[in-house]
């Protein structure tokens, strides 16, 4: 993981300014819980990328589903994005992450541009209301946060971690055999089609309604999604996580994860679990991407504090 800076340090400070701060917590991502599955690649993946998971073996998978802000005890209806980080345990003994979110793009092109944002989203601390005039600024002088805001407020709650579609935002670079790099995006489908509810009928659920629902349902089998790699064409922005891709762009299915069962929290007994998206392997390059380089420094920021 990269060494962290003050920016870093400022972007943990606030978050825990918007949510608070809550002792071994996560800043983002606080309220989550853990699935054992696996990963198995198709033939089309392994044709596109050397990488140890894209061989076609099946590779297990610890998985941790969340909800996208620092409340740790957020209700499961909020409009917030979700997330899924998966920790994949290669042959021979390495680990690699993916990490995606069900909002298409991210609200911020730079990681200074996302601490301008999260400074503006900070409740006014009499009230503990959203300063709407603040956000309005902010959006106003960047316009290419719309599209991610846009699809947070936009998008009602979900039914099931099942049933939502997630996405890298990042670009990887996936070399072949012979060294030749294909550009894409990676989004997780779900095979149980997407699916939500209206906000009375998620407001009245139960806080966890999520993680019950999904217990229900790995009861009669596994859960399972395509990881599907939306391929860059020339021009497409590698490296501007808050700019989308033409909707026609050409998409392979690159494998399925199967989703077994919610296990034990392994950070319970004083573990930690890091899931860090540039903890990538041979057969993935990373781009020059400002925001996906910030992450890890911010995540270990977030771990120093938690852990
Ligand atoms: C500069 C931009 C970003 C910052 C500062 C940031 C910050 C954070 C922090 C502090 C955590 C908690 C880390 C930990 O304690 O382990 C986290 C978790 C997470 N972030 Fe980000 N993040 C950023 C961008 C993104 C983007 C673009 C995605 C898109 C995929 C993303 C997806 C996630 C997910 C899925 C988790 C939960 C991981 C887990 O379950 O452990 N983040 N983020």
């Amino acid at each position: 993981m990269g060494e962290p800076t003050e920016l870093h340090e400022q972007l943990v400070d606030a978050a825990n300014g918007i949510y608070g701060s809550h002792p071994g917590a996560r800043a983002f991502h606080a309220k989550g819980f853990y699935c054992a599955g696996a990963f198995e690649a198709t033939a089309e993946a392994a044709r596109l990328c050397r990488a140890a998971h894209f061989r076609g073996d099946e590779i297990p998978a610890l998985i941790r589903f969340s909800l996208g802000g620092g409340d740790p005890a957020g209700h499961d209806s909020v409009r917030e994005p979700r997330g899924i980080a998966i920790k994949l345990d290669l042959p021979g003994g390495e680990q690699t992450d993916i990490l995606c979110v069900t909002t298409p793009v991210f609200a911020a092109r730079t990681p200074e541009d996302f601490l301008e944002l999260l400074r503006a989203r900070r409740p006014d601390p009499e009230t503990g209301e959203l300063d709407l005039e603040k956000v309005g600024a902010f959006l106003e002088a960047h316009p290419e946060s719309g599209p991610a805001v846009q699809a947070t407020l936009g998008t009602p709650p979900p039914a099931s971690y099942a049933q939502l579609a997630y996405n890298s935002q990042h670009a990887f670079g996936l070399l072949d055999g012979e060294g030749k790099t294909t550009w894409a995006r990676y989004r997780l489908e779900p095979r149980a089609g997407e699916a939500s509810l209206d906000d009375e009928e998620a407001a009245a659920r139960d806080g966890d309604y999520m993680r019950a629902e999904l217990a229900e349902r790995l009861r009669s089998g596994p859960v399972a999604f395509d990881l599907v790699l939306v391929l860059a064409e020339e021009g497409d922005p590698l490296e501007d996580p808050t700019a989308a891709w033409p909707e026609e762009r050409r998409r392979v299915t690159a494998g399925t994860l199967e989703v077994r069962e919610i296990v034990d929290d392994p950070e319970r007994d004083g573990g930690v679990v890091v899931f860090d998206p540039v903890n990538v392997v041979d057969g993935i390059e990373l781009p020059d991407d400002p925001i996906l380089h910030a992450r890890s420094p911010a995540y270990t920021v977030s771990v120093n504090r938690r852990a």
